[in-house]
């Protein structure tokens, strides 16, 4: 039906005759001409319409935007000083001598300029229209770009690109299940995968040596901006190789993905920070390394003072008591002061005492705060000596249990750093090792595997099951300015080490055996050393286009309540259905809602 693309059409087709179908992006009447952006996947090109073509002329009279057309017209340069320079069309025009209706449109819900105020659930309701926004086309290019580059290196260094299943079992990833109910086998379940991290496993006991998958991962979970139910990992598997081969593999095709589509270079090599050093600095296991300022530890110049609110946690061995400098911060107000103690208080920070450094050479004298009429003088010079406080600056505290201290004021660190322009750089990537193995649940009253329970530990069985707590496992981010693109491990290849690990995760036997009991075989039967990794494809995306959200990015994503206002899933199913199923309802459905 084309010629070319509306987009591709440039200098190098003048006078030519060429054959364009795409959208009305906008129609303008000019006195006596009409002109109108035709848009198509590749971009606008401006066709004109003058009544020397009667037919045509007449025709454009009466289209809408959003009517598709196939025009036929003779490329010519626009008129010196209307050429736009920002469009890779803009020194030509079309001059249009057919025009073909292929299709009207109703007037759309929305305008489809880039940058729209619409809600969120009136773009997801109306997708196919708003997928035709150029900068949502923009961000499914890139996504292809990226897909397709991340494929070539797979395919290139002798990755197998194989299949796993997605009618399965369980996968501990920590999440929710999604179920699928089973009409031949009545009351039994398929679990959609969190992710194929057993079948990837097994695909390594299977000899296949290398195996990568652009995969689906179904996780129900507590959304945000970004996390969805299903999500698309980059998911990856190698035998014989160690932490070192693999990180070192992966951060040569992150590095060619930004250098080829991005044209920007990252660091060689990333940096790599120890999970303990991540949270003592920055509070965070994915910290923003564009953000300089950092969390000092001052508890040991607290312990002893009369003031409980620093004492307390000073001397609790799971306390924390930190300080953390705004340089600059002096002209923060009261009320400034008071919206951050809000915020912190998201996060179970009890409030948020500070420091202001008025003068730095008149000791005390040149401060303002609160707390420090309750701390002795030469602890105050020493936390500002500490810190590295001068003229102008604030120093935030934080003093509570360890995890409430990480967390607000790790998410202080990146709320001051941002909105006082202390962000430096476009990209920080990094690698966070060495996690602990394991973490105490008080709640639950057991330990948790912090990434997996097929990641190795560093140490050996014995001193493993000795000090479970202390053991550090063979676990990796990969983290990108301060969001966790993707994470894997060195994996445990010997059913004894397995065994151990599910019994101090106080998985008993019987339920490993019937959990598990197909992966604990397969170790058995020659299972060679192995570990791997997989990416937030969603999550890489975004930052790569500068999106907000993951669902930016997503064709077809949810809400954030899971649910999918087009074509409004999930939904209630016949009563034959069910019964086909096996199941009764115990309450009524209740319509799904919006966010
Ligand atoms: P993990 O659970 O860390 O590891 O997931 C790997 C990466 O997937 C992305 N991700 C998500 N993206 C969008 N929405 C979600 N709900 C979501 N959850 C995770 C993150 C994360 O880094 N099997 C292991 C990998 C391995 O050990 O090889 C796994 O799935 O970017
Ligand atoms: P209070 O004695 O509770 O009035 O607190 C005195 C100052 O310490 C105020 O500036 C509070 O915001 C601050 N503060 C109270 N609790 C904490 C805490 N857990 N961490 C940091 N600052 C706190």
């Amino acid at each position: 039906m084309r010629s070319h693309h509306c987009g591709e059409v440039t200098e190098s087709h003048l006078n030519l005759e060429v054959d364009l179908c795409g959208w009305v992006h906008r129609r303008r009447d000019h006195g006596g001409v009409i002109f109108i952006d035709l848009r198509d996947r590749e971009g606008l090109v401006q066709v004109v319409f003058d009544p020397d073509y009667q037919e045509a002329f007449s025709l454009a009279e009466t289209v809408r935007s959003e009517f598709v057309l196939k025009v036929h017209g003779k490329v010519r340069p626009r008129p010196e000083g209307t050429e736009n320079i920002n469009l890779t069309t803009g020194k030509i025009e079309v001059l249009a001598t057919a025009l073909e209706i292929l299709n009207k449109s109703e007037t759309p819900p929305f305008p489809l300029e880039s940058d729209i105020e619409v809600s969120e659930e009136t773009r997801l309701r109306y997708r196919y229209i708003d997928l035709r926004r150029p900068l949502m086309q923009q961000r499914m290019k890139m996504r292809r770009d990226v897909t397709r580059h991340l494929r070539n290196f797979m395919d290139d260094h002798g990755f197998y690109e194989i299949e796993t299943p997605f009618l399965t079992k369980a996968t501990p990833e920590g999440a929710r299940d999604y179920l699928v109910p089973s009409r031949t086998h009545p009351n039994h379940f398929f679990a959609l995968p969190q992710s194929p991290q057993l079948y990837k496993q097994l695909l390594m006991v299977s000899g296949m040596d290398r195996y990568y998958q652009v995969v689906r991962c179904f996780r129900d979970e507590d959304l945000r901006a970004d996390r969805q139910p299903e999500f698309t990992q980059l998911d990856i598997e190698t035998s014989f190789m160690d932490e070192q081969a693999i990180t070192d593999l992966m951060e040569v095709m992150i590095r060619e993905l930004f250098k080829r589509t991005l044209d920007v270079e990252l660091p060689d090599p990333f940096p790599r920070l120890s999970y303990a050093e991540a949270m003592r600095r920055f509070g965070s296991d994915k910290p923003d390394l564009r953000i300089p300022l950092e969390l000092v530890d001052v508890a040991d110049l607290l312990s002893d003072i009369e003031f409980k609110v620093f004492a307390g946690p000073a001397k609790d061995p799971e306390g924390r008591v930190v300080a953390l400098r705004l340089p600059g911060g002096a002209e923060l107000s009261r009320k400034d002061i008071d919206y951050l103690t809000q915020y912190v208080a998201i996060y179970g920070a009890k409030g948020l005492a500070y420091i202001k450094v008025t003068d730095r050479n008149a000791g005390l004298e040149g401060l303002q705060s609160p707390i420090i009429k309750f701390i002795p003088g030469d602890a105050v010079l020493e936390i500002l000596d500490r810190v590295g406080a001068q003229t102008g600056d604030l120093v935030f505290f934080g003093a509570d249990k360890a995890k409430i201290v990480n967390e607000a004021m790790g998410a202080l660190r990146l709320k001051i750093g941002h909105e006082h322009g202390h962000a430096k750089g476009a990209w920080a990537p990094l690698w966070v090792v060495d996690f602990p193995m394991f973490e105490w649940d008080d709640k639950d009253q057991r330990l948790f595997a912090l990434h997996h329970p097929f990641t190795a530990p560093k140490c050996s069985l014995e001193e493993l099951q000795w000090e479970p707590q202390r053991a550090l496992s063979r676990a990796y981010d990969m983290v990108l300015n301060g969001t966790e693109i993707g994470g894997g491990s060195v994996r445990i290849h010997q059913t004894e080490m397995q065994e151990v690990v599910f019994k101090l995760l106080g998985i008993g036997e019987e339920e490993a055996q019937q959990k598990f009991g197909f992966l604990l075989n397969a170790l058995k039967y020659g299972a060679p050393p192995h570990g791997g990794i997989a990416f937030g494809m969603d999550r890489l995306v975004m930052l790569m286009t500068g999106a907000h959200s993951i669902r930016e990015v997503m064709a077809f994503p949810k809400t954030q309540s899971a649910w999918c206002p087009m074509i409004d899933a999930p939904a209630e199913v016949t009563d034959f259905q069910l019964r086909e199923l096996g199941i009764r309802l115990r309450k009524p459905p209740t319509e799904p809602k919006g966010d």
